[in-house]
């Protein structure tokens, strides 16, 4: 036999979202071409590599469809991540693909907005990248034209707010946002958030002198996202049209997706490390309050405990970081100054590296979930959402050669100095973990290796390629023999 393999990964435990078997990976120009019992090293290609996984857990790479990199910011702040320190960042926490958003800020095309990512991105990556498209000026042309043409550029999914002064859309603008994402068969992601709520009970908060970081959780309560997550589903009903709550983080707004469930509606959940980790009472001022602030904001521990329930019984399809990464200085989460009231303070946190080893630790490792349901909401389903499946979020033939070779057994305390992100902080300091990457393969490429806090991430950044989307069959409404026809809509 002609020397086949660029590489082969040998005696690899390999799990995926629905299998588990010991066996051989074979891959060739990036890609898996054989999955076999035993590959023989005679099949390797001349100067080809052999890793020996030595029966430890394989698992697909993960793919991150949630996270702000290279943003640009309308208070001042910076987004200290860029395509290099994210990427290579997501490489040693074992994500392989991420799927930042490209934001339209109002007045701009969907044409200008995207150009100008690619720029950010071009050259900069260690691992393989998407975009979804944040929608905030859903104009006549937008809509008539930039959704089809968004969809040739490989841009198959959008995000559109509830909240935020600069982003947010009225009920009708969201309407016609959807009849166009479905007519083009766009997947929207939604945050969901009531404005009008939270600007009251800031204001209400401000009069009465409470500044601190605890004002963000109380100005933001469960009801404000229980609110705007049934409005959004019952527009989504009104359009037939699936939708995605990104990041939910508490009953009553799982309590909604269930809700839609049960009436037969395609409605998908996302949520994120900080619902299962933090609490409000991280925003307390001698935790380091701001560092914490995000939106929604973290809850309390029996809303945790839904969170997990809902990761195990099917109630989100994705675990996203939700990267969003300010360092604590003037240009990040004090660039109102140290001591500014909580409503000044940019929302998000870091989590792109530690997103896998902490569900695989909590998750797995604790008995939370199983292999596969982790498999599933770390990469596979993500990648089906978005239209990168089956290149990417599995391990199959013919499925680019990302994967994840697990350290056996570890134990470690977690602290900031053993990341690569470019934030000055981790949320998660002081978390003792069980699992950590002892390899990340990004289309067969050795992108990181080493113990936490000891190894070696690629600087080959240029090295990842943009990924284009197809149309997802997720962001389609399914068929119902029998039901009546459905009028669509015009914008
Ligand atoms: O607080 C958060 N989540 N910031 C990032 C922006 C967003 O809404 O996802
Ligand atoms: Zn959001
Ligand atoms: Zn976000």
């Amino acid at each position: 036999m002609s020397h086949a393999f660029d590489l082969i990964v040998h005696d690899a435990d390999i799990a995926t979202a629905t299998d588990r078997y010991r066996a051989d990976i074979g891959v060739k120009d990036g890609v898996i071409t054989a999955i076999a019992r035993a590959l023989s090293p005679n099949d390797l290609a001349p100067g080809g590599q052999r890793i020996d996984a030595q029966g430890r857990l394989v698992t697909p790479g993960g793919v991150d469809s949630h996270c702000h990199i290279s943003q640009p910011m309308s208070d001042g702040s910076v987004c200290a991540d860029d395509f290099a320190s994210g990427s290579r960042s997501a490489a040693a926490g074992g994500t392989t693909t991420f799927v930042p958003f490209a934001l339209q800020q109002r007045g701009q095309t969907l044409r200008e907005a995207l150009a100008a990512y690619h720029r950010s991105a071009s050259g900069q990556s260690v691992i393989d990248y998407a975009f979804h498209l944040i929608v905030s000026d859903p104009t006549d042309d937008v809509l008539a034209d930039e959704f089809d043409w968004l969809v040739t550029q490989g841009v198959t999914s959008i995000k559109i707010y509830l909240t935020y002064d600069d982003l947010k859309l009225s009920d009708r603008q969201i309407l016609r946002v959807l009849a166009a994402a479905k007519r083009s068969g766009i997947m929207t992601m939604v945050h969901a958030e009531n404005f009008d709520c939270i600007e009251w009970l800031t204001e209400q908060l401000l009069a009465a002198g409470i500044t601190e970081p605890m004002g963000h959780a109380m100005s933001r309560p469960a009801a404000v996202e229980r609110e705007a997550t049934h409005r959004a589903i019952s527009l989504a009903e009104i359009m037939r049209v699936p939708i995605l709550l990104v990041h939910v983080s508490a009953a009553d707004a799982i309590e909604q997706i269930r809700w839609a469930h049960g009436r037969g509606l395609r409605i998908y959940g996302e949520t994120c490390p900080q619902y299962l980790f933090l609490t409000e009472d991280d925003l307390a001022l001698d935790a380091g309050g701001a560092r914490c602030i995000c939106s929604p904001p973290p809850r309390d521990r029996a809303n945790q405990q839904k969170v997990w329930d809902g990761l195990a019984n099917g109630a989100f399809e994705v675990f996203s970081s939700d990267h969003a990464p300010f360092r604590s200085g003037t240009d990040g989460k004090a660039v109102a100054g140290p001591h500014a009231a909580f409503n000044q303070v940019p929302n998000g946190i870091p989590g792109l590296e530690t997103r896998l080893a902490l569900l695989m630790s909590e998750g797995v490792n604790a008995g939370r979930i199983d292999i596969h349901q982790f498999v599933a909401l770390t990469s596979t389903q993500a990648a089906k959402l978005y239209g990168l499946h089956p290149r990417k979020g599995t391990l199959a033939v013919g499925s680019d050669a990302d994967m994840v070779i697990w350290h056996d057994a570890v134990d470690f305390t977690l602290t900031q100095a053993m990341l690569h992100h470019a934030v000055d902080y981790t949320p998660y300091e002081g978390m003792r973990l069980t699992a950590w990457p002892a390899l990340t393969l990004a289309r067969g490429e050795v992108v990181w290796q080493g113990e936490p806090g000891r190894g070696q991430v690629s600087e080959r950044v240029g090295r990842g390629e943009f990924v284009p989307a197809k149309v997802s069959p997720m962001a389609q409404v399914p068929h119902r023999p029998g039901a009546s026809h459905h009028w669509l809509p015009k914008t």
